[in-house]
Order: C-alpha cells, then sequence, then structure tokens
C-alpha cells in the first residue's frame, strides 16, 4: 500500500499516520520528523533546516527530495510506505514521481484531510508532544494526567514552530506552495477527499474504508 497523506499544518496527518502504520503494518515517514530529529542531534542538515522551521518556512526542496529517495531505499519500505508530510511543493511531487518509478513502487492514493483554517490554529496551539512520538491536545486528546504521557510517562513539550506566528506563516506556506498539489494530484486521478474535521476516531474509520481497497 502506497500512500500520501496530504493536508494543512494540523489537519492529522501525524495522529493519523500512527494509527495507519500499526494497523497496515507500513512504516509511516514524516519528513517534519526527519527533519525534526536533525535539529536535536545537530547535524549539518539540522542546522540549515531549523532555520527555515522556525520561521514556519518550507525548507528547500532539494535537501527535502535528498531525504526522501534515501528513506525510500531502506528496505522496510518494500511492503509500502505513508508519506507524511511530503511531497509539499510542486518540484517535490516531480522528483517522487521520478523516484517511485525507480523502485517500482508508484503510489495508489493521496489522501486529502480537509480541515478549515480556523479550527488548524486551535489544534496547532493546545498541541502535545513527547519524544516518545506520541501527540495530544489539551481538548481534543488529553493525557490522562496533564503534562505527562499516557505510553511512557514522560514530560510533554509543545513544538517550537507551534507558537501562533509561526503558525499563521506555516498556513500561508502552506497556501502558497503546497494546496497546489490538490489539483496536481486530482488530475492523476490520484486524489480522495477526507473530512478532517470529524473526530480522530471517525477520521480513521473513514481512511481504512478507502485504504481497505488497497490490501492485498
Ligand atoms: P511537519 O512536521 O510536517 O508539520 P506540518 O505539516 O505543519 O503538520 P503538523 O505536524 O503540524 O500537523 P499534522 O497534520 O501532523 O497534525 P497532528 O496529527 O499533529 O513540518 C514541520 C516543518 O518542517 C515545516 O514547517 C517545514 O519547515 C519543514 N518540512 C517538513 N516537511 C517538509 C517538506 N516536504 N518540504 C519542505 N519543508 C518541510 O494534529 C495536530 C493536533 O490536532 C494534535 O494536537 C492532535 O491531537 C489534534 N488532532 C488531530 N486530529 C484531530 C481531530 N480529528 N479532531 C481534533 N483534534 C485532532
Ligand atoms: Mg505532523
Ligand atoms: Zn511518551
Amino acid at each position: 500500500m502506497n500512500v500520501v497523506l496530504f493536508g494543512p499544518p494540523g489537519a492529522g496527518k501525524g495522529t493519523q499516520a500512527k494509527e495507519l502504520s500499526n494497523y497496515y503494518d507500513i512504516p509511516h515517514i514524516s519528513t517534519g520528523d526527519i527533519l525534526r530529529a536533525n535539529v536535536k542531534e545537530g547535524t549539518k542538515l539540522g542546522k540549515e533546516a531549523e532555520q527555515y522551521m522556525n520561521r514556519g518556512e518550507l525548507v528547500p526542496d532539494e535537501v527535502l527530495i535528498g531525504i526522501i529517495k534515501n528513506r525510500l531505499a531502506e528496505p522496510d519500505c518494500k511492503k509500502g510506505y505513508l508519506l507524511d508530510g511530503y511531497p509539499r511543493t510542486i518540484p517535490q511531487a516531480d522528483a517522487l514521481a521520478g523516484i517511485l518509478e525507480e523502485i517500482g513502487m508508484p503510489l495508489d492514493v493521496v489522501l486529502n484531510i480537509d480541515v478549515p483554517d480556523e479550527e488548524l490554529v486551535g489544534r496547532l496551539s493546545g498541541r502535545y508532544m513527547c519524544k516518545c512520538g506520541e501527540s495530544y491536545h489539551i481538548r481534543f486528546n488529553p493525557p490522562q494526567k496533564e503534562g505527562i504521557c499516557d505510553s511512557c510517562g514522560g514530560q510533554l513539550y509543545q513544538r517550537d514552530d507551534d507558537k501562533e506566528e509561526v503558525i499563521r506563516q506555516r498556513l500561508e506556506s502552506y497556501k502558497n506552495k503546497t494546496q497546489p498539489l490538490i489539483d496536481y494530484y486530482a488530475n492523476k486521478n490520484l486524489l480522495v477527499h477526507i473530512n478532517g474535521e470529524k473526530g480522530i476516531n471517525s477520521v480513521f474509520d473513514d481512511i481504512r474504508v478507502v485504504l481497505d481497497k488497497y490490501v492485498n
């Protein structure tokens, strides 16, 4: 099953991808997570990417294309892949098509998780993360104990780019550079819309109805 999870910042890509990855046993590839891991480790890539991320801008295409090419070459992707946060520009999508052709794993479907703008700001400003990869929301998905991760007991924290001004800029970058990919994939007959305004579990059920068709 070869899938792109598409949608604006805060749409629920990461939340759904984590569940889908467990359910279908295919790797969840989040370029945002890969970049944040590099920032944390202080790699050369991380140092370059951090400046863009903290401003809510996209990291340059050539950097991302390199990351995704390497990641898709790893053996676990033989089972399929669930891309989250890539592609985000037309050049990234064109590069992806070339890479997928080379490895013989064409896209099955692009899921566009639709959520209106006014809802996105609230989702992002209330999000709390754990270093184990779990994420929560103060209202929509609260942990059992405030500030503590249910699954590992770790301290929850907010992402550096979940500040109001940076959130606005991320939404702006999405509109200018990423949104055009909706038409790009619709024209290739790969796009399926998912109503992302429903609760987390309902969205998951709706996605499964679509993806079950691609289970072999
Ligand atoms: P990235 O990490 O990809 O961030 P993003 O696209 O801004 O998306 P988010 O991770 O913020 O949102 P999400 O859709 O995953 O939502 P989540 O499930 O967490 O990228 C970060 C940065 O890295 C970019 O700004 C850029 O600089 C750089 N970058 C990454 N990829 C790049 C690329 N390809 N090219 C260039 N630059 C790149 O949910 C959000 C919150 O809502 C959570 O609190 C969650 O609990 C809650 N929630 C989820 N679903 C629901 C629901 N149905 N109802 C209510 N609440 C919900
Ligand atoms: Mg995410
Ligand atoms: Zn945790």
